[in-house]
């Protein structure tokens, strides 16, 4: 598609956003596919009328501080969701009986805990007891997303917090060594096809990696990185294996130069570049690059979808005092 002016592209993103939250509306409404009836756009309206407000105060507050903070709240919500479902469980610090999803090195590097603390404190003293940490996650990477210029949306609230956090539970995250078929079996097993697993991925238009998870790459001559950036990427690791290499030019505005990075041969990590290697995403990666406002599109739905993996409703669940203990 061609654009003539940022205009046009802003009218074809607002097209898309509201026509996706059409059909996200319905899919909702009808329960269809998610089994979450007890999940609400305005669950809140009437017991916290300010949630949405508080917790997107919060958020801008918290980027405009520190943009890079973006990547680390969307980063957190993917992590909770694949992990025991949506459910905060992700948030909880180890005690002496238990060690939590934290504390395992797949949580390499995640931050931002602050912000939600931040945003649960003044909800506790708003209205006490009534929002999940759970739905503070999902809703702050929403707002980390539209902030660093990516797609608006809605989601549906209603999540409680989870009982159990467990190192061991991180087995489920997918990791950065995995070639196509592992990362489409992976995200399959959660209900998502290739093409939302590779607009999933595009959550890498935002922040860094550390060494630790590329280096591997380097040791022998990799025919799909190009050769100039393996050089970058060396120069990067130079400094010791918390060094952070950008996933693109752009780490803090989320747009689609990830996926022109992928078409250069400049993934960072494996798992990035093989869904440009492998021809079965190729075309996926290809049509995100070549078109922002579809790869906004299909974001923003797999989103909503992955917001809504395994959530706890009812007695399940419960509503955390504090986001990093179970009450
Ligand atoms: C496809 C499978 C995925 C793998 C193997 C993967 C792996 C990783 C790894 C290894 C890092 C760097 C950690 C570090 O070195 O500090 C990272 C960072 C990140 N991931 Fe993923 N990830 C995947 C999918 C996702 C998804 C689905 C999302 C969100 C929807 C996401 C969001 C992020 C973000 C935003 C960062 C940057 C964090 C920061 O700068 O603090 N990732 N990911
Ligand atoms: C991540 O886990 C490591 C142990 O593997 C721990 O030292 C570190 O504090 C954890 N990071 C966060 C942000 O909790
Ligand atoms: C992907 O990895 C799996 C497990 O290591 C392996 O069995 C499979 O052959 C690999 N697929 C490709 C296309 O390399």
């Amino acid at each position: 598609m061609l654009l003539n002016s940022p205009l046009d592209l802003a009218k074809i993103m607002a097209m898309a956003n509201l026509l996706s939250m059409f059909i996200l509306m319905e899919m909702i409404v009808s329960g269809f596919g998610f089994g979450v009836d007890g999940l609400r756009m305005d669950y809140y309206i009437m017991s916290c009328p300010f949630a949405e407000s508080i917790i997107k105060n919060t958020v801008n507050r918290a980027l405009r501080n520190d943009p890079t903070l973006a990547a680390a709240l969307v980063r957190m919500h993917f992590h909770d969701c694949f992990v025991e479902g949506c459910d905060g469980s992700v948030l909880i610090d180890s005690t002496k009986d238990n060690i939590a999803e934290k504390d395992s090195p797949g949580n390499l590097s995640l931050r931002g805990y602050e912000v939600i603390d931040d945003a649960k404190d003044q909800l506790e003293e708003q209205c006490p007891g009534i929002v999940s940490c759970a739905d503070i996650v999902a809703m702050a990477a929403r707002d980390a997303i539209f902030w660093a210029g990516g797609p608006v949306y809605d989601i549906p609230k209603g999540r409680k917090d989870g009982r159990r956090s467990k190192i061991e539970d991180t087995i489920n995250l997918p990791f950065p060594s995995f070639n196509t078929s592992e990362l489409i079996k992976a995200f399959g097993q959660r209900g998502f096809s290739a093409q939302e697993m590779v607009a999933l991925s595009g959550a890498h238009t935002l922040g860094v990696a550390r060494c630790s998870s590329f280096k591997a790459r380097l040791s022998n001559t990799d025919p799909t990185l190009d050769s100039d950036f393996a050089k970058t990427l060396s120069k990067t690791c130079s400094t010791g294996d918390n060094a952070e290499q950008p996933f693109d030019t752009t780490p803090n505005t989320f747009d689609n130069f990830y996926f022109n990075a992928l078409i250069r041969k400049n993934g960072v990590l494996f798992s990035d570049q093989v869904l440009y290697t492998t021809p079965r995403t190729r075309a996926i990666v290809n049509g995100y690059a070549m078109n922002q406002a579809m790869f906004f599109f299909d974001f923003l739905q797999a989103m909503v979808k992955m917001g809504v993996l395994d959530i706890k409703e009812g007695s399940k669940g419960e509503v955390r005092e504090n986001c990093r203990k179970i009450n």
